[in-house]
């Protein structure tokens, strides 16, 4: 049984990657810790505890983070909708976020639980960072940290073109977490671009779903017609939802390159950008395990079971 502790700012491509996580059956999701990033805050959170009333689960949400630690940054409303759902006037949710704030939640979890959880990042890494402040000795606790971030050629997603949106949201917690940590995966946004799903498929489960495909076909309308008619994509992108498929089935990776990595903080064109040392040209330590290629029939089973699942 894994179990899961995961960051993220939901965001219609969260908002898969936790259905994906509750839909799987070897897999307990410990706690839900929120941060600004897509949309502000509030949004956030409340999407979180919507989320989880719609599975039935009882999982606990901590907010966090209301912003980056360090420098003002754009949301990312344009592409999740103004209050980050796709703005499908969802009722509001009865359940309520508890009083602990995220980065405390997570120190204590990962120390009541030494060695055993998974930490899946999702957004900003904001709240990791302050965690790590709390406690140093946070990367010999975790089991495993798998991250959704950067552009490891420089193909990013945001106006710094270089630079990935949740590095790019808060390059200082990135730094923070990537230069502590002596091993994390990475599911950057290129990986992403390598394996997207069929628009038509995605709206066959979707109409042949019950209450869970309602409500993604809800909130995820504006961002499929936004990657189609504006992006002129012609796959489904979701970038969370391939980082979930790496935590529930490693074994599904055809392809991983470890490399140093660092995040730039100055660069006026650059910030936030992910630098990888793809040719060891330098002595820092190889920590970063890149994801190349995922089979992408395994990544669609995975997507597929969350929609169609109840
Ligand atoms: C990442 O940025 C956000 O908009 C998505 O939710 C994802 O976590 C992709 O760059
Ligand atoms: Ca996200």
């Amino acid at each position: 049984m894994q179990r899961l502790l995961i960051d993220t700012d939901p965001g219609v491509d969260d908002a898969l990657a936790l259905l994906m996580a509750y839909a799987h059956a070897d897999t307990t999701i410990e706690a839900l810790t929120i941060s600004a990033g897509n949309v502000g805050l509030a949004h956030t959170v409340r999407n979180a505890l919507s989320l989880v009333e719609l599975v039935g689960a009882a999982t606990p949400v901590f907010a966090g983070c209301a912003g980056p630690l360090v420098r003002p940054a754009e949301d990312a409303a344009f592409v999740h909708g103004r209050d980050g759902f796709g703005d499908a006037g969802l009722a509001a949710p009865r359940r309520r976020p508890e009083p602990e704030p995220a980065a405390a939640a997570m120190v204590r979890l990962a120390r009541a639980h030494p060695g055993e959880l998974t930490f899946v990042m999702l957004g900003p890494l904001s709240n990791l960072a302050l965690a790590l402040r709390l406690d140093p000795e946070l990367p010999r606790l975790v089991r495993r940290l798998v991250v959704m971030g950067g552009a490891v050629h420089g193909h990013g997603n945001v106006s710094r073109v270089v630079s990935e949106f949740n590095f790019h949201f808060d390059p200082e917690a990135a730094a923070c977490v990537v230069d502590a940590w002596p091993q994390l995966e990475l599911v950057d946004w290129e990986a992403t671009l390598r394996h997207g799903l069929a628009f038509s498929e995605l709206a066959g489960w979707l109409a042949g779903g019950q209450q869970v495909a309602r409500f993604y076909d809800a909130i995820s309308i504006k961002t499929r017609d936004w990657m189609r008619l504006r992006r002129n994509l012609d796959r489904w992108h979701a970038a969370d939802a391939l980082a979930m498929a790496v935590v529930l089935d490693p074994g599904a990776v055809e392809q991983w390159e470890t490399r140093p990595l660092r995040i730039e903080l100055d660069g006026a064109l650059t910030r936030g950008m992910s630098v990888v040392d793809w040719s060891r040209r330098t002595d820092w330590r190889e920590q970063a395990r890149i994801l190349v290629r995922y089979r992408v029939e395994r990544f669609a089973e995975l997507v597929k079971m969350a929609l169609t699942a109840h």
